[in-house]
């Protein structure tokens, strides 16, 4: 049941992307007719590429929720509104939840509880959209083959939307299920889905929240978002967006001495990380080019407030994982 057949050829060209959805869409279309299907739309490529296939099956009829919890990076809750309200006129419920997940992790400074507020949170935010619905019979999820084969493993644990209570117990609805992640990609370029959301480099679902370091302050927050779109920026400048497997900033919680203008500042540092890897199991670091790296570390100066120092970080996994927490 939970096996891709052997006889799946892997999808790697617009005509089998295309062969592909057109079988979902008629797949999904017989599962749920007209019944209302409920999903968790993170903006990631996984849960963007199952949006936009039930959007291509039942319109309106799947409804798409988008917790914003406040640890996304800079421009993706409206990327999301855009993409998916404005071009593709879907049924989109978007959750201000910034206040409440940042006043749940107020004060903690310790990884893995973070983590676990963060999932927490996000379960009974979606339970309480979920409530607010009615009719809703499915579930759909953005499940892909690595997931099932790692949970299969006991590698880790799924991690999609598991946890809800038992009155709310949808039927599943997971069409990309049997697909490698490189697959998803060319089905959702073939959708049209904008290359910002299909070539997306890997973005932990505790999101900046593992990247401002110990406990989270909304300052350092918005330093890590706006010093973390920088980078990004530079890298799709200088060609290494699409070279560079994973590329961001964390933020310490404390503060190093500068000086600016002749006085003394006390304010934030900033580590870039870039890391190449082909499993994450281990990685090692991408030399960026030196006159690259000193630009976004002036940008970052310039245009971060609160922050007066830039580090690239050199160390390697194993020693250290990819991410800071
Ligand atoms: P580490 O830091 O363990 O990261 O070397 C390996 C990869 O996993 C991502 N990562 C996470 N993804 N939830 C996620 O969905 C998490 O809690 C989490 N922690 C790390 C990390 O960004 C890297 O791609």
């Amino acid at each position: 049941m939970n096996k891709r057949p052997d006889s799946m050829q892997r999808i790697t060209t617009p005509e089998l992307a295309k062969a592909f959805i057109d079988e979902q869409v008629a797949e999904i279309k017989a599962q749920v007719g007209d019944k209302k299907v409920l999903l968790a739309l993170s903006g990631g490529v996984d849960s963007s590429v199952v949006a936009a296939l039930l959007i291509k099956a039942i319109g309106k009829n799947v409804v798409c929720v988008h917790v914003n919890h406040g640890l996304l990076r800079k421009g993706e809750p409206e990327q999301v509104i855009e993409v998916f309200r404005n071009q593709m006129n879907a049924n989109l419920i978007y959750v201000d939840a910034v206040d409440r997940f940042l006043d749940k992790l107020a004060g903690v400074a310790e990884p893995e509880q973070k983590r676990k507020i963060i999932g927490a949170e996000f379960i009974r935010v979606f339970e309480e959209e979920a409530r607010k619905l009615e009719g809703i019979e499915f579930l759909a999820q953005g499940t892909i083959y690595p997931d099932i084969i790692e949970s299969e493993k006991g590698v880790k644990a799924h991690h999609n939307v598991g946890g809800l209570p038992e009155d709310l117990r949808f039927e599943l609805v997971e069409p990309v299920k049997f697909l490698y992640k490189d697959e998803v990609r060319v089905v959702g370029k073939e959708l049209g889905l904008p290359d910002k959301m299909v070539y997306r480099q890997p973005f932990p679902g505790p999101g900046l929240g593992v990247r401002c370091l110990g406990a989270i302050t909304r300052d350092r927050l918005e330093c890590v978002r706006e010093a973390d779109a920088i980078l990004r920026d530079e890298f799709d400048k200088n060609g290494l967006a699409g070279k560079v497997w994973q590329y961001f900033v964390s933020i310490p919680d404390f503060k190093a001495t500068g000086v600016e203008n002749g006085e003394r500042t006390y304010q934030y540092p900033v580590i870039i990380r870039a890391v190449n890897t082909v499993d994450a199991m281990t990685a090692t670091i991408e030399e960026i080019p030196y006159p690259i790296l000193k630009h976004i570390t002036s940008r970052i100066l310039a245009e971060v407030k609160g922050v007066n120092r830039v580090v690239y970080d050199l160390t390697p996994k194993p020693n250290g994982t990819i991410e800071w927490e």
